[in-house]
């Protein structure tokens, strides 16, 4: 992320480190994993806290909250309990030193310049350690809960465009402005006081379409990239490429993460039986298959074996991916992913507070004499 993005100064997302590593979807009930074991990640803010504490001591540079409203049901109302994730930053920000936090949130639910002085807000409270996350949305019974309409998927990033261009401005040294779009039409705007320290927040977005790449590589410093099953070493590294070349074609630098899903334990035996117990014998499987019908993936439409490929997939981070093995299995899947041009991987683990201490001991060590943090 290059201080010619205006984020220059800011903290943890922009240190040296090679491999910068992140906690994703510790605000929801489960987290990322569609599972019934009782020790499943609570998503409560005692937990959240104490986790947040736990990362930041530790050196781990970002926690990426998701933006969801409704849970989706089975027996275990899988992302049932969410906490919103901008005052969950606020929060988080209060109570860690280093940590970036970042809010997740839906551009056409919330009124930019209401959400500009929110991000703000939790920018002061954390001194320059808040990031947003822009959010399209796709889920239409999340939409209709809010009267809102899910736009057709062009629209949706238009729409979120002129949103950030509000913001932008409204964090711009500018005193006033007028803002004449399709989609806003704002006259004698104000918005003081400015993101901390004279720069802005950190911008991310995690679009998977050509249309939410652009969108990334228009607006954005980073980009998260999910690694689509049976995609190659090199295809993915040509990803990365691209897009940080597309960035430098208009100017800009942008950097690409990915997403994992983290089972490390001493033995990779004792890694593949967890991980067997957790996200196969002990799945949610009614909540995987609402999930997969929300996109039309059913015993209807795909073949058995595709259809029970991708039910397992779900099941384990919501399709993230995997990575389990022991410490040495797992810091060489992250170096991997590092060479591949990866800036960053933001992890999940079935309970983060219990996992998360023996992945630090362990896996951060062999990152460091490998020269990726
Ligand atoms: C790391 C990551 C985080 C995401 N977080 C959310 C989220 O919190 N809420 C949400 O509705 N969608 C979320 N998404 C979905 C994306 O914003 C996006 O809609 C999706 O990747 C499809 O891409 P497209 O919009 O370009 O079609 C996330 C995706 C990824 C990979």
């Amino acid at each position: 992320m290059g201080p010619s993005n205006g984020t220059g100064g800011r903290t943890a997302m922009r240190s040296t480190k090679r491999l910068k590593l992140g906690l994703f979807g510790a605000n929801c009930s489960s987290g990322r994993a569609v599972t019934l074991v009782p020790e499943r990640w609570s998503g409560s803010w005692p937990d959240c806290l104490r986790l947040a504490r736990m990362a930041d001591e530790a050196g781990i540079e970002f926690m990426l909250p998701i933006g969801r409203w409704k849970g989706y049901g089975g027996d275990s109302d899988y992302q049932g309990e969410t906490l919103e994730t901008v005052t969950w930053a606020c929060g988080l920000l209060a109570g860690t030193k280093r940590l970036t936090v970042f809010g997740t949130v839906h551009a056409p639910l919330v009124a930019p310049l209401i959400a500009a002085k929110q991000f703000v807000t939790a920018d002061h409270i954390g001194e320059g350690r808040f990031g947003l996350n822009v959010v399209c949305g796709w889920n239409a019974g999340e939409f209709e809960m809010f009267g809102a309409t899910l736009r057709d998927h062009q629209s949706r990033y238009e729409y979120a465009q002129e949103w950030l261009d509000v913001i932008k401005l409204a964090w711009s040294p500018q005193e006033e402005f007028d803002f004449v779009g399709r989609f806003f039409a704002l006259k004698g705007a104000r918005a003081k006081p400015k993101p901390y320290g004279g720069t802005r927040p950190i911008i991310m977005n995690a679009g998977a379409s050509p249309t939410g790449q652009a969108f990334a590589i228009r607006n954005c410093d980073a980009l998260f990239s999910n690694i689509s099953h049976g995609i190659s070493f090199e295809e993915t590294t040509q990803h990365v490429k691209n897009v940080r070349a597309l960035a430098r074609e208009a100017g800009r630098e942008i950097d690409v993460y990915t997403v994992g899903v983290v089972t490390c334990r001493p033995t990779t035996k004792d890694a593949e039986d967890y991980y067997h117990h957790a996200i196969i014998d002990n799945a949610d499987w009614r909540a995987v298959d609402n999930i997969l019908a929300m996109r039309d993936v059913t015993p209807q439409t795909h073949a058995p074996e595709e259809f029970q490929r991708l039910r397992n997939h779900q099941a384990n981070g919501m399709g993230g991916l995997p990575i389990v093995g022991d410490p040495d299995a797992v810091a060489a899947r992250m170096a991997q992913l590092a060479a591949a041009g990866f800036a960053g991987i933001a992890v999940s683990f079935v309970n983060y507070a219990d996992e998360l201490p023996y992945f630090c001991a362990e896996v951060l060590p062999r990152l460091v004499r490998c020269g990726l943090r």
